[in-house]
Formats: structure tokens, sequence, C-alpha cells
């Protein structure tokens, strides 16, 4: 079985979907592994170093490699004329952005392809050490305090110092999910004092754990409900009772970090004009949800703007900036997934597999998911 890895061709991307050490291991399983030229470069990976892990590498222009590939392994989904190239019934297997991806699904089904979207894999024990979404999703809570930290005009840690002492910064995370959890943690170590937002009851013994204070959800009859690990969408006046909580937080907090999130949902807005007025000039909000439209008002991707004296980043993808660690997790994601259905370097797609039957949304060109997820935003 032919494994093939291109090399990622979004903008911005940094990332490989696969490292010299797990090129071994798909090696040791019976696999060919071919390798873009320079695919593994931006994330630290020569072209040799995948040669001695047993890859064979391939020019760009080499169709005819990818016309014999069996499984493409890659970070983001390739675009349409690459998805063109590969042989029918070959299986896809990455990020492939799902939600109301019309434009993939058409692809899919043109070329008669199979399709693994690490995004819908369950969020269960076992699909753990599958799970790209956190392991990528680790980086960002981790990278969006550095970001915030450097961004910010005070110190993060309380500082006892000849000129008198400095209070520590107050940090306010939205959102404890995988992002929230490493952001809370990562600002705790800098030495923030920490309060965090979530809707799921489920994390406040999460959050206490890492030393920092839970705001209560507010008290409505209807609370958001919760399936798989994830939030179900909270309803508008859910979210404004909430953004009436957060106000008086955020209006002498530091630095906000924005991570809340239902998936295939667009981001619930939290933080209102009327509550940025309230931030004191200096303060910063990061906002990691932008891509979903921003848990803040006016966050733009991958820009910094001020209003009025609060720097509003959006922060967009984050991964990329730790290119050599998200591509190590990520690929080990991959290895972990595919491994045990290889035998003898072939592989058997079980679709009785809980894992499989909810991440594989393509069949040899036949759609394996729901309606409304192809219509989702
Ligand atoms: P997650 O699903 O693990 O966590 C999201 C959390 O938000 C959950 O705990 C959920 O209960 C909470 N939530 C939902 N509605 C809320 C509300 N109204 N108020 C407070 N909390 C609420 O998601 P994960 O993996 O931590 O990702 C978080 C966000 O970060 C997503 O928008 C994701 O797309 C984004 N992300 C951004 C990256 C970047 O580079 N900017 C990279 C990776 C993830």
């Amino acid at each position: 079985m032919r494994i093939l890895i291109p090399s990622e061709t979004a903008a911005g991307e940094t990332r490989v979907a696969a490292t010299p050490e797990t090129t071994k291991k798909f090696v040791a399983l019976e696999c060919s592994v071919l390798i873009e030229k320079g695919a593994g470069i931006l994330s630290g990976f020569s072209d040799e170093s995948y040669e001695a892990a047993g890859a064979e590498i391939l020019s760009q222009e080499d169709q005819t490699s990818w016309a014999s590939a069996d499984i493409l392994l890659c970070v983001q989904r390739p675009n349409k004329n690459s998805l063109r190239k590969v042989k029918n019934g070959c299986i896809i297997v990455g990020l492939l952005s799902p939600y109301g991806n019309k434009e993939l699904f058409e692809s899919l089904q043109a070329n008669q392809l199979s399709a693994l979207a690490l995004e819908l894999l369950p969020r269960i024990s076992r699909a753990q050490s599958a799970d790209a979404l956190s392991s990528q999703a680790n980086i960002a809570g981790y990278k969006s305090v550095l970001i915030g930290a450097s961004n910010l005009d005070r110190y993060l840690p309380m500082l006892m110092t000849a000129a008198g002492t400095v209070q520590p910064a107050k940090v306010v995370v939205l959102g404890a999910g995988v992002a929230g959890l490493q952001a809370i943690a990562t600002a705790k170590r800098l030495g923030a004092v920490v309060f965090v937002s979530d809707i799921r009851p489920a994390v406040k013994e999460q959050v206490e754990s890492l030393g920092a204070k839970f705001i209560e959800p507010p008290e409505l009859d209807q609370k958001p409900s919760e399936s798989g690990g994830y939030a179900k969408e909270a309803s508008e006046k859910f979210l404004e009772a909430q953004r009436q909580k957060l106000s008086d937080q955020l209006s002498e907090a530091d630095l906000a970090i924005c991570t809340a999130q239902v998936p295939g949902k667009k981001a619930p807005k939290l933080i209102s004009n009327e509550m940025l007025e309230r931030m004191r000039p200096g303060s910063v909000v990061v906002d990691l949800a932008v891509a979903q439209g921003g848990n803040c008002s006016g966050t733009i991707p991958s820009q910094i703007v001020e209003r009025n004296g609060v720097k509003l980043i959006g922060a967009s993808d984050l991964p990329c900036s730790v290119p050599n660690h998200a591509s190590t997790l990520y690929s080990r994601n991959l290895l972990s997934l595919l491994g045990p259905m290889i035998k003898e370097g072939n592989i058997d797609l079980n679709t009785e597999d809980e894992l499989i039957d909810a991440s594989l949304i393509c069949l040899n060109g036949e759609i394996r998911c729901p309606d409304s997820l192809i219509k989702e935003n």
C-alpha cells in the first residue's frame, strides 16, 4: 500500500502530515511512504531525514506517484485539482473542514474517493490519541497566552522589586475546552490570576484544579446541553445573561483569551462593543474563535486592531506558528488512527468501528454523513 504525503498548499500552512518518526512506523507496517520534496522543511524535517526513515522523495511534478497512492495524508484539505490527480478509491485523511463544504463533497463524489475527516472523531477515551483537533488546539491555547502577554503593557506575574510591588495581571478565559484549559495552565505558569467562563458545568472542577476561578454560568431554566464532550448551542437569551455576568469581570481584566465554540456553528458572541468600552486601554483580547466569526466583536482574522486602546487580536492558524511540535503530534494522531487498521501493508476500513463510522464522510464516492453537516456553517 502506498501512502502519499503532499506538500501543504494552503496559505500560511507550515505543518506536514508525516514526520520521519511516523514514516518509519508506516514502513514497519509494510507500507511505502512517498513524500513530496521539501514537504517537511517548514516543520524542520529534511528530505534526508525522511529518506533515512525509509520514504521515497517525489519531485513536485511527479503525477504518476499521485495516481498510484492508496492513501493521501494531509493536514488541510488538498485543492480540487489535487483531488483529481489521485486514483478512484484513494483514502484522503486530514483536517478536511467538512462543515458546509459543498466543494469538498463534490470533489470526493466526482473522483470516487474515500475520506476521513479528523474533525468528526468522537471525543471518547479510545479516540484520544487520534484527536487532532485537541493536539492542535492545545498548541493554540498555549500560544494565545504568549501572544497576549507580549502585546500587554503589563507583567503577567506579581513582582516584588526595589521600586515596589506590581500586582499580577488578571486574565479571563472564555471557553474551557482543550484550547481554554491549556491557556489557563499557561497563564497560571506565567503568574497571572485567571478567571474562566464556560457553559458546561463539568469543566468547573478542571478549571479549579488548574488554580483558576470559575465564573458560574447564568441561572436560567433553559441551560445549553452537551453531547460527546462538546457543548450544544446556547440560546440568545442565555448568551445575553452570560454577557451581563462577564461584563464586570472583563472591565477589570488585562487579558481576555476567547476559545468558546460549538462545533460546526458560528462562535457565540461573548464580548460586545459595550463590554469593550468598559475594558481598560492597554488591555488585550486574543480571539481564537475568529475563524468561526469570533467570540469578541470586531476581531479580524490575522490582524490586530485597536479599539479605545484595547488591542483585539484575531489569532488564526496558531498551530502553524509551532510547526515542529504541531506536525509531530498531528502525524502521531494519524498513525494512531490508521495504524491499527493496517495489516501486512493493507488497510481495512471497518465502518463498524465507532471512530471510522463517525469520521468516514465518503466511501468510494458515496457520501456517508448527514445532509445537515454539509449545509452547516
Ligand atoms: P472545545 O470544543 O474543546 O472547547 C470549546 C469550549 O467552549 C467548550 O468547553 C464549550 O463548553 C465552551 N463554550 C461553548 N459555548 C460557550 C459560551 N457561550 N460561553 C463559554 N464557553 C462556551 O474547542 P477547542 O478545541 O478548545 O477550540 C476552541 C476554539 O479555538 C475553536 O473556535 C477552535 O476553532 C479554535 N482554534 C483556533 C486555533 C487558532 O489557531 N486560532 C487553533 C485551534 C483551535
